[in-house]
């Protein structure tokens, strides 16, 4: 399969890409310094729908890439759609959960291309999912088995993949994971009620981390945790993450968390990505008005006392269509046109060479508005106060750059060579 197949234009909102099985290769994590910055996982225009009688539109035409040996934080308020689409880039979506867009694909280092997820059989999938990406959830207690020893969990997973591996051989691995996550080995003997939420959550990291997989992906892994803990994992995290170069899609509510481990991160919001770009430049500067609002609601570690301010408002009902901007609704500079058209997302910054080739628009991406061509003093209004408003002061607001793009060109057909 080439790179190319299921890409072109980002035209169609409801696509599914179908086809004849790919080969999963077969090999461990090999990040290195020459491949660092790669593209390893690319979603692109995800969509998902809760079916029923009013569907929800949990995620709706969702777009980014995760580089080899970053750390990718997703953000957004509860309900926004942070785990649906971690289900859905793992292909973990269940009933009544459907994938009714978009296509995510995983860069194949021996074959040297990108594998759609979606055309993986199930044996393929079964194989990808630990030795590739595995996951992590929030409540570890609900992904371990509450029956049965650590030891047995480490050798079903162990097995599962391995073909022929020893009981000796099992022993060993589990007691060095869990060492690896700061456990005594000796609780390689224990069940998981006999561990602390604590350490139930660094033992779901260690069996995450048992294939050495090249992402893994943790949805809220340390909410349920006090704030000690929780400092004690994330330092985990990153200590195991710079030793063993896997790339991390880092999920939570919490964005001053994120902002503090993240290389970039995904603003979600409404099932929408509303802003993506590299952490530092987030917090030192967001270009959409829900970030720094999400900014504002955050005490920080560092730097001076500020008075914290949430943001008023309910977030969209997702089983509606949403006519313009989701934001619309609660943002304190939205003018008419808000309401009328959505903000585009473009490239305001120069990516990578080999991601700004692959698709401009996966690139570090704040809004820039609507409305291709309007020259600067276009009424956009009335504004928020009421008064007639041009584009100039919108894209102020707004924080607004630059001039929409305009079509995607597909990527080159199964390469990313040519990079940094
Ligand atoms: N099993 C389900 N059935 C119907 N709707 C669901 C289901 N799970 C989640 N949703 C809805 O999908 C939206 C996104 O949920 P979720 O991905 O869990 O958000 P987050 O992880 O950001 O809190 C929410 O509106 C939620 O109510
Ligand atoms: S200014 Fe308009 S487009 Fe920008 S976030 Fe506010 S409502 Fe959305
Ligand atoms: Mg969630």
């Amino acid at each position: 399969m080439s790179a190319a197949a299921g890409g072109g234009e980002r035209t169609s909102p409801a696509r599914v890409v179908h086809g004849p099985p790919v080969p999963v290769g077969k090999e461990r994590n090999q990040s290195g310094p020459s491949r660092a910055g790669e593209v390893v996982l690319w979603a692109e225009d995800v969509r998902v729908d809760y079916m029923g009688d009013a569907p929800t539109h949990a995620v709706r035409g969702v777009s980014f890439t995760l580089r080899r040996g970053e750390i990718l934080g997703v953000a957004g308020e509860s309900g926004c759609g942070k785990s649906t689409l971690a289900y859905a880039v793992t292909r973990l979506l269940r009933p009544p959960a459907r994938l009714v867009g978009g296509t995510v694909r995983y860069w194949d280092t021996p074959r040297g291309e990108f594998v759609d997820i979606m055309r993986m059989t199930p044996e393929q999938l079964r194989r990808w999912r630990w030795e590739k990406v595995s996951m992590v959830f929030q409540s570890a207690m609900n992904a371990l088995n509450p029956v049965t020893s650590l030891r047995r969990q480490f050798g079903d997973v162990l097995r599962a993949h391995i073909d022929g591996i020893s009981s000796d051989e099992v022993e060993a691995r589990g007691r060095r994971l869990l060492e690896m996550v700061g456990i005594d080995p000796a609780r390689i003997a224990s069940f998981p009620h006999e561990l602390s939420g604590g350490m139930r959550q660094r033992v779901g990291i260690a069996m995450a981390l048992a294939l050495r997989p090249e992402v893994v992906v943790l949805d809220e892994p340390t909410t349920a945790l006090d704030v000690v803990v929780q400092r004690e994992i994330l330092n985990e995290v990153r200590r195991l993450q710079a030793e063993l170069g896997f790339s991390v899609i880092f999920i939570t509510h919490d964005l001053s968390l994120l902002l503090e481990i993240c290389d970039r991160l995904v603003v979600m919001y409404g099932g929408e990505v509303a802003e993506l770009g590299p952490a530092a430049r987030i917090a030192g500067g967001a270009a959409h008005p829900y970030t720094r609002g999400l900014l504002r609601s955050t005490p920080t570690l560092f730097g001076d006392r500020k008075e914290l301010a949430g943001i008023p408002g309910s977030p969209p009902d997702l089983r509606k269509p949403v006519k313009g901007c989701a934001f619309a609704p609660r943002c304190p500079h939205a003018f008419d046109l808000c309401l009328q058209e959505r903000p585009v997302l473009a490239p305001p910054v120069a990516a990578g060479a080999q991601e700004a080739a692959m698709a401009p628009e996966l690139a570090d991406r704040a809004p820039i508005g609507t409305g291709a061509g309007t020259a600067a003093g276009t009424a956009v209004g009335p504004g928020p106060d009421g008064r007639p408003g041009t584009r100039a002061e919108w894209e102020a607001a707004c924080h607004l750059r630059g001039a929409v793009t305009g079509p995607v060109a597909a990527p080159a057909a199964g390469a990313q060579g040519g990079g940094p």
